[in-house]
């Protein structure tokens, strides 16, 4: 007996330094369907994704929240709207999850350092060179652009520190041959990248351990060090399926990974010191490495130091899981960089699953329904003397799953569903041929006709919504609900069959599976959600922090500082900040205050009030009107808006009373 073929996929593991955006949900997106697509084949599959957890970074993020390391991370991986949450929501099906705090995790590490330590790929040494922050990424001189990270342009800093190194050098030959004469790395065009950029000027070993910070597998047999954060990271594809610790045992069934799905910016670690520690451990390598493109907001990367991240929750809760994940897929060609816009989200929602995919399924479920009840009759399936329009439809969707599978197996997912919508848009056009609503003109002569052409759209809908199911399975399920199609027919390889469907299958006209979005609206609605979203991320509460310079008691008590109460109050004209408010101050002559408090308060509700002013500052004109001091008020923002509150006092206390 033929045992069931495996297939082990990755997506990177992330950094929850903060909140995770739609970058983030495009790689795991794609990791998914990729392996519902397997699944979907009959593959074993695991699907292994999870959080990079230590690092400098993390450290003093946690530091200025005020909170441990691990409680930090905690709160992003498992708190509301975090890692966990997100992936939930994207309907993401992932088998496993791998924290790199997770206890059996940190001891696999230690084991395996341990073990390049033992035979003699890791030594001690003092490392001096340039170390990136942000990205956890050492440098050396000449690797820096323009004295700066290479990855993220940002500013590095010297470090120096007695460190271990591996001996990445000594793999240099190896790692190139495996890049130049394999397709280990995939798209092609990064290979050469890597080759001439990283190894062709000299592979240096790599320091992989530090001391100026703890927050890291700690190197059991020399205190004070903690493992590198990428040695740590990279080695979780294989200690999430139990490699030297008990808490798992798959790693004979599963490794060595079919694909790692990873960015274009993380392809150095995962072509070059991946398979260099790999082979430093004597074991068996990846089969490939995918290193896929960035979404570019305005022309750049995201990322939340530019504040310019687009919220994945606000995108989905929006227009819905299934659309979000189609339009990832559809519109960005995996191996390169793509623009997002709401525009083109909209634009591709619209366009696709609106009008192309939603519109032959409610046109065919309707005819069905409005001609025949919702059940065709028996027979329907075939038809003595096919015409053009049938044939053609029926050999586009019979070549269909054979096109797709060769994109997918090329991890090029925009390419299958690019086939994909041939045949819908093949569909629609089908019913324009064959005018289903003449043909109902006279159901006695024309019914059975009628009745074939309908059964041949919904079989045509059966195959699309297979080989749409990794992309959008919920909604799949709905269409397959619908159009009545039984399990049997859901299956792979039922989707390179036709005439699966029984011809009396009962179809329903659901619910309208993908409606169409009002561009304007949805836009201002967006813009809205998104401010609100950074008004929420904002401090509830923000007062100026203490002055740290000294003033003389003498010089404070210059100030005159008297209860006074209000008389009159009134808008100044031509003004939408000033009130001008007459005062008693105990002294018999009125006095004249204005204040810029009118956002803030009507002036009517002033009349009456004490409050404190300071009296002896010279006399200001404003708006052609005389200020004879000021009145005392309390700010402080909240949500990132500025409050004021005059200081109010208790009207028991005369006017004139001197404040000190
Ligand atoms: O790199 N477009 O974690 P990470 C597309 N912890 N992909 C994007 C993106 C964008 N705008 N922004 C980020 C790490 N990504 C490491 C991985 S693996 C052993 C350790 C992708 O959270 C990015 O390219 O910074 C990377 O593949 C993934 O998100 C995780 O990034």
């Amino acid at each position: 007996m033929n045992e069931t073929p495996k297939y082990y996929l990755t997506t990177p593991i992330y950094y929850p330094s903060d909140k995770l955006h739609i970058g983030h949900t495009y790689c795991t997106v794609a990791t998914d369907a990729l392996a519902r697509y397997r699944r979907l084949q009959g593959y074993d599959v695991m699907f292994l994704t999870g959080t990079d957890e230590h690092g400098q970074k993390i450290e003093d993020k946690a530091k200025e929240a005020g909170v441990t390391p691990k409680e930090f991370v905690d709160q992003i991986v498992e708190g509301a709207r975090g890692v966990k949450d997100l992936w939930k929501l994207m309907n993401i099906s992932n088998d496993r999850f791998i924290r790199t705090t997770d206890d059996y995790h940190v001891q696999s590490i230690q084991r395996i350092f341990k073990k390049m330590y033992e035979n003699g790929d890791i030594y001690k040494g003092t490392y001096k060179g340039k170390y990136c922050k942000p990205c956890e990424s050492f440098w050396t001189e000449s690797q820096l652009k323009d004295g700066k990270c290479p990855d993220c342009g940002r500013e590095v800093q010297d470090a120096e520190e007695e460190a271990y190194f591996f001996r990445l050098s000594k793999y240099a030959d190896r790692v190139q041959h495996l890049l130049e004469d394999t397709d280990f790395l995939e798209p092609r065009s990064r290979v050469n990248e890597m080759v001439n950029n990283f190894i062709k000027p000299g592979l240096e070993d790599l320091c992989v351990s530090r001391t100026s910070f703890t927050w890291g597998v700690p190197v059991d047999f020399d205190p004070g060090h903690v493992v590198y954060v990428w040695v740590d990271a990279l080695f979780n594809y294989t200690t999430a399926l139990g490699f030297l610790n008990g808490q798992y045992n798959d790693y004979d069934k599963y490794w060595p990974a079919d694909v790692h799905i990873v960015g274009k910016e993380i392809v150095r670690f995962h072509s070059i010191i991946w398979p260099a520690m790999l082979m430093s451990m004597g074991m068996p390598l990846p089969k490939k490495v995918f290193g896929h493109g960035w979404l570019l907001l305005d022309g750049g990367k995201m990322s939340k130091s530019k504040g310019n991240v687009v919220d994945p929750y606000i995108l989905a809760e929006h227009f819905g899981v299934d659309a979000l994940r189609f339009f990832l897929m559809r519109t960005f060609p995996f191996g390169s960089d793509g623009n997002f816009s709401n525009e083109l989200l909209i634009q591709t929602i619209n366009t696709d699953l609106a009008n192309d995919l939603g519109n032959l399924l409610s046109r065919t479920t309707a005819m069905v329904q409005k001609y025949f009840g919702g059940t065709l009759p028996a027979g329907c399936a075939a038809w003595a003397a096919p015409e053009a329009a049938d044939e053609d439809l029926k050999a586009q969707a019979a070549a269909l799953r054979g096109k797709y599978e060769e994109a997918m197996d090329a991890f090029a997912p925009h390419k299958a569903l690019e086939e994909v919508f041939k045949v819908i848009q093949r569909a629609n056009k089908y019913i324009d041929e064959t005018a289903p609503w003449a043909l109902a003109k006279d159901l006695e002569h024309n019914g059975a006709r009628l009745a074939h052409v309908l059964y041949n759209l919904l079989e045509a809908t059966r195959i699309c919504g297979i080989l749409l199911t990794p992309f959008m399975p919920e909604s799949m399920d709905k269409l397959f609900a619908q159009t009545g199609v039984p399990a049997g027919g859901r299956t792979w390889e039922s989707a390179a069959a036709w005439g699966v469907l029984p011809e009396t299958a009962a179809v329903t006209k659901g619910e309208n599976l993908f409606p169409r979005v009002d561009v304007e609206q949805a836009l201002q609605e967006l813009e809205q959600a998104a401010e609100e979203a950074k008004k929420a991320a904002l401090p509830a509460l923000e007062t100026e922090p203490l002055l740290e310079e000294k003033v003389d008691f003498d010089t404070f008590c210059k100030s005159d500082l008297r209860v006074v109460k209000v008389k009159d109050c009134q808008a100044v004209k031509k003004s939408n900040k000033l009130l001008k408010f007459t005062l008693d101050d105990g002294t018999g002559t009125d006095r004249q205050i204005l204040s810029g408090i009118a956002r803030y308060y009507k002036p009517e509700e002033l009349i009456g009030k004490t409050l404190a002013a300071i009296v002896n500052l010279p006399t200001r004109k404003m708006m052609g009107q005389e200020s004879q001091g000021m009145l005392l008020s309390a700010v402080h923002t909240e949500k990132g808006e500025e409050r004021l509150n005059l200081i109010m006092l208790d009207d028991q206390i005369p006017a004139g009373a001197k404040l000190c």
